[in-house]
């Protein structure tokens, strides 16, 4: 954002770019939306795009490029081995992020499986201030135990606590006395904290964990996928911060950590990932690795096109005027829900605006996934697909048990530079329909239910029909469209 003094008091921030290239939407009728979420299984991950209005279901590799990466991609130099495209990248994550070592990896993912297979065993503890999915599945394939000691304020949706994101010392000092330091291999740090609503840590807490893990010679790992989004919001909130660029702040957050890991796919704006050190011994044990889940070190799994976009996607990152859009539109859908008593996860953060599925649907329990039917409800009246992120996207325990998720959200999340504030006021005026007729919505039971990341590929069914009403009412009330 380009920030200026305001002629009526204050501030004002402006977008530092402009769109050229532009996709034509469609919103389908609602008779083909509630034809499409039934052939969908309920599930809005199984929806065509064509019957998708707008697709807000994640921020991941679909955020808008710059004409810059484009050029990129055109000049990358395509090799199996040795390409200069990935020297130059190399070059880049030292100038913006500080450190001297990386490996590409093909995606986040690729990046957790390569940190699980080179430093996790049976046995193994990692703490967390909170887990992803697919971070959690790799850890404890690889026979971890994952602890999550986020702060008290962060699983309170209307605590407006600025660093929902981080993670408790005092649980952290716990955790290794009670299960030594010798079993737990790393802390794990995840910028704007993805299943608790896209909530930052502080940068004061970031040097909090630091000097925890170095009084026990413990790595600490830095989950930097959307470190964009968590230093934007440390210039905004924390004391100290405020006059400080965000290629400063991003600078500091990486001289903290380890081991830097991320899914490119986001914040850099590209389809792929990496992990970065300036620990010699350990990059040269994750290298190891690399050919056998990934490609060659130079390529890791990526196209050489896309990492050429990468090195500009990092560069993008910390200039002021191509970020920080999202955060401020998060703000804006927030602040207008808020207005019409729908709950949402406060304060707003990066990554999307969260629906609090629990407090929205109080009537439907946890185990008939009240935020998976608020996702499939909200696609239903509006061709917006968004996310569910509560127990359907939990694995269940080792018997087959379900584990009830600690919120149940559904995340209308911004991809990077692609949406405009007509499709904020849109999605406000449909969710507050919604949330009228919220009594209308019922749960949702599986049809097929996958053993693993069961979110992704699962199946359910509407209980007892409800959708049928729901589609009759909205009829009735707003028509087709
Ligand atoms: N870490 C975080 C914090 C993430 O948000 C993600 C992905 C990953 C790791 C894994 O990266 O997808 O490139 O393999 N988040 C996506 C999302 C999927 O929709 O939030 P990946």
């Amino acid at each position: 954002m380009i920030v200026v003094k305001s002629s009526k008091g204050g501030e004002l921030r402006v977008d530092g770019y402009r769109v050229r290239v532009v996709e034509k939407l469609r919103l389908p009728s609602l008779d083909e939306r509630f034809k499409a979420i039934k052939e969908a299984g309920w599930n809005t991950f199984l929806l065509r795009n064509e019957h998708v209005f707008l697709d807000m279901l994640t921020d991941s590799g679909v955020n808008a490029m710059s004409d810059k990466q484009l050029a990129a991609m055109i000049a990358a130099q395509d090799s199996y081995a040795g390409s200069m495209t990935f020297y130059e990248f190399v070059k880049t994550v030292k100038e913006v992020l500080g450190f001297e070592y990386v490996l590409p990896t093909h995606q986040g993912r690729g990046a957790e499986h390569i940190l699980a297979k080179t430093f996790v065993k049976p046995g193994s503890v990692i703490p967390m201030n909170y887990h992803f999915t697919t971070t959690k599945v790799h850890f404890e394939l690889a026979g971890a135990q994952v602890l999550e000691l986020y702060i008290d304020e962060a699983l309170k949706t209307k605590s407006t606590h600025p660093f929902k994101g981080n993670m408790d010392p005092e649980k952290l000092r716990e955790a290794i006395r009670k299960y030594g330091k010798e079993n737990i291999p790393f802390v794990r740090m995840e910028a704007t904290t993805n299943l608790i609503g896209g909530q930052p840590f502080s940068m004061e807490n970031l040097k909090t964990i630091k000097q925890i893990c170095e009084e026990h010679n413990i790595p600490l790992v830095l989950d930097g996928s959307m470190i964009d989004w968590n230093a934007y919001l440390i210039n905004q909130r924390e004391e100290g911060y405020k006059n400080m660029s965000i290629a400063e702040i991003i600078k500091e957050m990486c001289s903290l950590a380890d081991i830097f890991y991320a899914s490119a796919r986001k914040a850099m704006c590209v389809r792929g990932g990496f992990i970065a050190t300036n620990n010699k011994k350990f990059i040269e044990k994750m290298k190891e690795w690399l050919p056998v889940y990934e490609g060659f070190f130079t390529y890791g799994g990526m196209s050489i096109k896309e990492l050429g976009a990468m090195a500009v996607g990092l560069r993008e990152m910390v200039n002021e005027s191509l970020i920080g859009t999202e955060v401020e539109q998060i703000k804006y859908f927030a602040e207008k829900l808020t207005k019409e008593g729908v709950p949402v996860v406060l304060p707003p953060g990066g990554l999307g605006l969260h629906l609090d599925a629990m407090e929205f649907l109080p009537h439907i329990p946890q185990n008939q996934y009240p935020a998976g039917a608020l996702a499939a409800a909200l696609y239903i009246v509006s061709g917006i697909r968004a996310m569910e992120r509560g127990t359907m996207s939990m694995e269940r325990d080792k018997e087959g048990r379900e584990i009830f998720s600690d919120l149940e959200l559904v995340r209308i999340a911004f991809p990077r530079r692609v949406y405009l504030r007509s499709h904020i006021d849109y999605a406000v005026d449909r969710i507050v329909w919604l949330y009228e007729h919220r009594n209308l919505i019922k749960g949702l039971k599986w049809v097929y239910e996958p053993p693993v990341l069961r979110f992704f590929l699962g199946r359910l069914k509407d209980i007892e029909n409800w959708g049928k009403e729901l589609y009759e009412t909205y009829k009735k009330e707003l028509g087709n469209y």
